[in-house]
């Protein structure tokens, strides 16, 4: 994005980019919004796309994919092996990241589960600035148990600190000292932080940390999922980086790396995922489990279109007018949302606008799941699918007992050129109405309980008949409106 200013002074963010392809979307009655929801159990990931307006649940797979994508995906050869467009993204990653190796799988958990599987033994820690649902899982499946070491702040909703995902080095250095550097295979960094509001980690904690884990042996693995934003911020707001390309940038991210990891239904904005290596070493222990469980070596799982798009993506990716456009859009969210008083989660970070459940939902107890409550009002109120990154997003603790979750977010993904300033209007207008009325919103209570990523497919029910309420209260105040 350029330095664009409006003669009024006011700051909007401002695409550079248009629309060449479009989908209708549709909005539905309030009545059959209840119905939905209802028959989702309560579960966004349950309701049908054809019953949601604006779906800001996620951008892993949605973000609007650009013409060069579109064209690479109608120029590349197709095989079983040895086909030309894992070339090309083999070159590409190596091009950005400077790491030799690279194996292809079908997406991010794929990479945690093989990561997992070769690396982590019973009894193992990996340290992290922050947990994701399928990562942690796939560590604790294994035997392993997570360290969350990032600052207290991290956890502060409300906050001026630009970097809330950088590690507490003091706590790094406890942690490996009483568990002891043998049982800790290797450290993940999250750029940027998935569950506490896409906030971003610094390019000199990433140095510090791995810096540490040198001096003790320990492999750095960089989760670049959410990298884009990460490297928005810290061209934005780290001082000494301000005049480095989007390129130099990425490439001192990974210098500091031994293993880089990514969804590329995120990164590189098309389906799949990867995992680049420094040595050939560390991909052989990894090579045999791909082919065992994705596929050949030069798919990985994903189809040969899919490729070929991510190496593009990925090229774009270096464009600070492409990686801005979803840290503005959101700033402008979460700015238009906090003048009105509603609680979010400051500063702004990536991937999407978070909104403080707890805050917003204080009577609601912990137990009855406030940020899943609010998905489902904010559900019925606007036809705006948004996600629950609270407790019902945790896995149990393994004595069965509920994991409360550090903090009560509803997460409105924000997938990147996407959405129009409008629409954002209208979920801004949507959620303050319900902020006005936060009083009708009450809790959930969990009928259908998978054991593992219950968030999946779990179906709750509503513990009164505040929805109901909720919809008599809207149409006496929107009335005649959908
Ligand atoms: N790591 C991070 C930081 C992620 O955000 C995700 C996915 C994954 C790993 C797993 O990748 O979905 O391709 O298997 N996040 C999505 C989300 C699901 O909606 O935030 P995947």
């Amino acid at each position: 994005m350029k330095n664009i200013k409006f003669y009024s002074g006011k700051q909007i963010p401002l695409e550079m980019h248009k629309a060449k392809v479009i989908q209708k979307i549709n909005l539905s009655p309030v009545d059959d919004r209840l119905k939905y929801v209802n028959e989702a159990g309560n579960n966004q990931f349950l309701l049908k796309n054809q019953n949601i307006f604006l779906d800001m649940l996620t951008d892993s797979g949605v973000n609007a994919i650009s013409d060069k994508q579109q064209a690479a995906t109608m120029t590349t050869d197709d095989a079983y092996a040895g086909s030309k467009s894992y070339y090309i993204l083999e070159e590409k990653l190596k091009e950005i990241f400077g790491m030799d190796f690279f194996l292809p799988v079908h997406q991010g958990r794929a990479c945690e589960s093989l990561l997992a599987k070769t690396f982590v033994k019973e009894g193992d820690v990996i340290p992290m600035n922050y947990h994701f649902t399928t990562t942690k899982a796939h560590i604790m499946l294994n035997g392993g148990r997570v360290e969350e070491l990032a600052g207290d702040e991290a956890l502060e909703c409300d906050s001026d600190n630009p970097f809330k995902g950088n590690f507490d080095l003091d706590k790094l250095k406890a942690c490996i000292r009483e568990v002891g550097k043998e049982h800790i295979p290797f450290l993940r960094f999250e750029a940027g932080t998935n569950l506490i509001g896409g906030q971003p980690i610094s390019l000199k904690n990433m140095k510090e940390v791995s810096a540490i884990c040198r001096e003790n042996g320990i492999l750095t693995v960089l989760d670049a999922s959410l990298l884009q934003d990460n490297l928005f911020f810290i061209k934005t707001r780290e001082e000494e980086y301000k005049d480095w390309s989007v390129r130099q940038i990425t490439r001192a991210i990974a210098d500091e790396m031994d293993i880089i990891y990514f969804s590329a239904r995120k990164l590189g904005f098309s389906r799949g995922g990867g995992i680049c290596l420094r040595t050939k070493e560390l991909k052989d222990a990894l090579r045999d489990l791909v082919t065992l469980h994705e596929g050949f070596l030069t798919y990985g799982g994903m189809s040969i279109t899919e490729i070929v798009s991510i190496a593009q993506g990925l090229e774009e990716t270096m464009d600070i007018d492409m990686i801005s456009q979803g840290p503005m859009f959101i700033k402008y969210m979460v700015e238009e949302l906090d003048k009105r008083g509603v609680p979010v989660v400051k500063p702004a970070g990536g991937l999407g606008c978070h909104i403080d459940a707890r805050s917003f939902l204080p009577h609601v107890a912990d137990e009855e799941y406030p940020a899943a409550s609010l998905t489902a009002a904010i559900y019925i109120a606007a036809g705006v699918r948004t996600m629950e990154r609270g407790t019902v997003s945790e896995e149990r603790n393994p004595d069965g007992s509920e994991h409360i979750a550090a903090v009560e977010l509803v997460r409105c993904a924000l997938p990147r050129r996407v959405f129009t300033r409008s629409q954002i209007d209208y979920a801004v207008d949507r959620i303050h109405w319900l902020y006005d009325n936060r009083e009708l919103i009450g809790g959930l209570k969990f009928v259908e309980e998978p054991k593992t990523l219950r968030f999946f497919l779990g179906r709750l029910a509503p513990t009164s008949d505040w929805q109901e309420k909720l919809v008599a209260k809207f149409k006496q105040d929107f009335p005649g409106a959908y």
